[in-house]
């Protein structure tokens, strides 16, 4: 899975990324990330990337060619590094629209339409995006390369991402400074996705919100710590127990702390019945 970060502030994602489980997946080449410096697609001598706003507004707006010619080349890379220049990376699909015109196959977790369906994922960082979840991470670990557009300043031109994104994402409804913390939290949840990435296998696929659920409680040495003792169960050697008690702790623990996710699950346990 290679992630492509397009951002004004390289070494900021560069030194969020390099430690811990995603430094040694990149060690490991199991992922690959790369930050490309919007600035070095500048068009003047000055090296500016931003300008003011039509209409007036406080503050300035990132402009749409450094973005666009950064994009391009990241595009083109892709392509070669795939062998085939005339791989479907391009942001054209005139052609594949109408192919899939009746299909629904091309829609985001949000159900948002994609233009085409095999387009090579552009995702803008932006709080006016749909909200990052679990599933969307699993939507996007699908892919085999992920472009990450980070805004800075008053955001950026309406034309370049109308021509470029496919997604719009948010990590929550604030306000930031620009998208790079939204792109590396992004790149962490998918990452950790990846088969080899987390030593243990099962561990991705029964954390919290894998099946709509928080996770339960969990306990480690000493049985004893301020009075307070690992429930028995945990301790009997008895798997079944200690998978239903696990799974009614989760649920509970759902309940008060997440009750919107709460009704989801007891939607969906309903339709799956
Ligand atoms: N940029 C600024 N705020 C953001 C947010 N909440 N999510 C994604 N990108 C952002």
């Amino acid at each position: 899975m290679n992630f492509h970060i397009m951002t004004l502030f390289p070494e900021m994602v560069l030194q969020g990324l390099n430690t811990s489980i995603i430094g040694r997946a990149m060690e490991k080449g199991l992922i690959n990330i790369e930050a490309v410096n919007i600035r070095d697609y500048a068009y003047n001598k000055h090296n500016k990337v931003d300008d003011y706003i039509y209409g007036g507004g406080a503050g300035m707006l990132m402009q749409a060619e450094p973005v666009y010619l950064c994009y391009e080349a990241i595009k083109e890379k892709i392509a070669y590094a795939k062998g085939d220049k005339s791989a479907d990376v391009s942001g054209d699909c005139a052609t594949d629209e109408k192919k899939s015109e009746d299909s629904t196959d091309n829609r985001d977790s949000a159900g948002t339409e994609h233009k085409c369906k095999d387009r090579l994922r552009v995702v803008y960082l932006t709080p006016q995006g749909e909200v990052f979840t679990q599933k969307k991470a699993e939507e996007l670990a699908k892919e085999e390369d992920i472009i990450l557009l980070c805004g800075h300043y008053e955001g950026i031109d309406e034309r370049v991402l109308e021509e470029i994104v496919t997604d719009n994402i948010s990590i929550g409804d604030y306000v930031l400074t620009g998208g790079e913390l939204p792109a590396m939290i992004v790149v962490d949840s998918v990452s950790r996705l990846i088969p080899g990435v987390l030593n243990n296998d099962v561990s991705a696929e029964f954390e919290s919100f894998q099946d709509g659920l928080l996770e339960y409680p969990q306990y480690s040495r000493p049985e004893i710590w301020h009075d307070k003792k690992v429930p028995e169960v945990l301790l009997s050697g008895h798997h079944a127990n200690v998978d239903k008690w696990r799974h009614e702790q989760a649920v509970q623990r759902t309940r008060e702390r997440r009750p919107d996710l709460y009704e989801r699950y007891v939607s969906d346990s309903k339709n799956r019945t």
